[in-house]
């Protein structure tokens, strides 16, 4: 099973959402599953996570080693669903997708959240610090949720 997560730079958020979907499938010792994350802009592209994102990530014991990347048609192909964090991003990867196929794989990442009540990730790039704790939280109920419904994401995506 292969998760593609999606915000705008891919440096704040999908990488966040990446290390924790990571680090969170490692400790329940699930195999077979590849985790990725994109951005909808491409302005940073090669570079490490921002350093306010890395620090906060750090204190709860995310590692985020990603390097930020465009999304591009193949993902479409490669992964199984791809999550996305606001409407924004929601629009432009709907638009980049070449069928509707591809289109069905994308969903907002907050409908798996079950403690907090929101319809998308903050973009917390121009915020202070709280605002990446604020992201963490957000992503880390959100990742459980897909742990906890990954079989039945599986089926979704595999049409079983
Ligand atoms: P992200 O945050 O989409 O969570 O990675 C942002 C990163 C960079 C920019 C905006 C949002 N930017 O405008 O460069």
């Amino acid at each position: 099973m292969k998760f593609l997560f999606v915000c705008l730079g891919n440096i704040c958020r999908s990488p966040a959402a990446e290390g924790i979907l990571r680090t969170m499938i490692q400790r329940i010792g699930i195999p077979n599953v590849d985790v990725d994350s994109a951005g909808t802009y491409g302005g940073h592209d090669g570079e490490k996570p921002d350093p306010r994102m890395l620090r906060a990530a750090a204190k709860r014991g995310y590692v985020l080693e990603h390097s930020a990347r465009e999304i591009r048609t193949e993902d479409f192909e490669e992964f199984d669903k791809i999550f996305v964090m606001d409407d924004s991003n929601y629009d432009d990867v709907m638009r980049l997708a070449p069928d509707t196929q591809s289109q069905e794989k994308v969903e907002r990442i907050t409908k798996y959240c079950t403690r907090y009540k929101v319809d998308h990730v903050p973009d917390p790039y121009y915020n202070k610090r709280e605002g990446f704790d604020e992201v963490l939280d957000i992503l880390e109920d959100a990742c459980e949720g897909i742990v906890e419904n990954m079989y039945a994401i599986y089926k979704s995506s595999k049409k079983i």
